[in-house]
């Protein structure tokens, strides 16, 4: 019969595509247990539902399936522990995120409705219930934080940790922010996004912060599910349109955000009516009831409704957010109450 012995020396050629070292070396191949001819051992992944488990798999059977005597292989799927994480990634630490006291992710499965919007005029509405606040900007794909807030600087650097900019009582960073000399530090394709990420989320000296409002880019791919993982006692804030077409997308990444444990603070629905100025009522442009229908089917509290509104559009293209241009408008004051709702479900003192 076949030893464990063997089975770790055939697996051992097996290397993660991100980490670029052996399962075995990184401590993800776990319970091997050989019976007869038939072969079990479970792998702990860091990313459980990314892309690169499926090649793994097959990879890991490829090589037992080699092996004289071993007819019948199974493999398991675990995620890794917190523990296991930061084992794995020393450098990322998450050093930078001990004094913070609260992440928020603003998430939505679908693209383009709002997220970035919202969680600058969130994280600006935030900060002036007095709370200490940090915005990163967490879409590694097209990072869009610097241009709505027109951001031209870039982060000073200490001891390998970047410095946050400040601007509108915020510290914020975004990879749309860091020079090009600098980005080779921040290789965020393929499997290697969740590094860039971690990288972002922990090596920056955020300092004493009540909250990290995290600006997700759209769907539920390894971004999410990297930020999902780093924070265990994150909360996630999701948004969506009005339309059906939204929902489905929004659904699936509720689900996800609840498999990792994530409290989902509640929904807002953005975009949500037009205010025409001739007869002051709200026009549903979209057809209404979206973020209602969902809340009522997922359980979560509908936090607000955001208006289209040119205000909202034109502050992102011109740096200048409807809460620091308007803030005591009335859409100022829905923005205000979503941050007020935010802090009642989540102020973990
Ligand atoms: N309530 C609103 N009223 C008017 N314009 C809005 C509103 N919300 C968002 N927009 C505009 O819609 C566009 C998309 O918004 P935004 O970039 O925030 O979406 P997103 O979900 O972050 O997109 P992506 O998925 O690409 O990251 C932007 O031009 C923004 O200014
Ligand atoms: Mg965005």
């Amino acid at each position: 019969m076949i030893s464990e012995q063997q089975i770790r020396e055939a697996v051992k050629v097996v290397k993660d595509p991100e980490l670029r070292k052996s399962l075995v070396d990184l401590g993800m191949i776990r319970d091997i247990s050989v019976e007869d001819d038939r072969v079990t051992l479970t792998l702990a992944l860091n990313i459980l539902k990314g892309p690169k488990k499926d090649s793994l798999v097959a990879e890991i059977r490829k090589v037992l399936g080699h092996l004289p005597g071993v007819s019948s292989i199974e493999v398991h799927l675990t995620a890794m522990s917190q523990t296991d994480l930061e084992q794995l990634f020393p450098a990322q630490a998450l050093t930078g995120l001990k004094r913070v006291k609260n992440l928020l992710a603003v998430a939505s499965g679908k693209g383009g409705v709002g997220k970035t919007t919202l969680a600058i005029n969130i994280a600006l509405a935030l900060a002036r219930e007095g709370r200490r606040i940090g915005l990163l900007d967490a879409d590694v794909y097209g990072p869009s934080v610097p241009v709505m807030l027109d951001l031209k600087e870039h982060p000073a650097w200490e001891n390998n940790m970047m410095i946050p900019v400040e601007k509108f009582d915020l510290r914020i960073i975004s990879l749309g922010m860091i020079a090009s000399s600098e980005k080779q530090a921040f290789i965020w394709r393929g499997p290697m996004v969740g590094k860039a990420i971690r990288q972002l989320l922990g090596q920056v000296l955020w300092g004493e912060l009540d909250f990290l409002v995290v600006d997700l880019p759209p769907g539920t791919g390894d971004p999410s599910i990297t930020v999902a993982q780093a924070i265990p006692k994150g909360s996630v804030l999701m948004v969506t349109t009005p339309q059906e077409v939204a929902l489905a997308d929004v659904r699936r990444a509720i689900d996800l955000f609840k498999e990792f444990n994530l409290n989902i603070v509640g929904l807002v629905e953005n975009m949500s009516y037009f205010m025409c100025g001739h007869t002051s009522e709200p026009i549903e442009i979209f057809g209404g009831g979206g973020g209602a229908k969902l809340s009522e089917e997922s359980g979560l509290p509908l936090l607000g409704a955001v208006p289209i509104e040119l205000k909202i559009g034109l502050g992102g293209d011109s740096g200048t957010p409807l809460m620091v241009s308007a803030p005591d408008s009335e859409t100022g004051h829905i923005f205000q109450n979503i941050a007020r709702k935010i802090l009642e479900e989540v102020d973990h003192p």
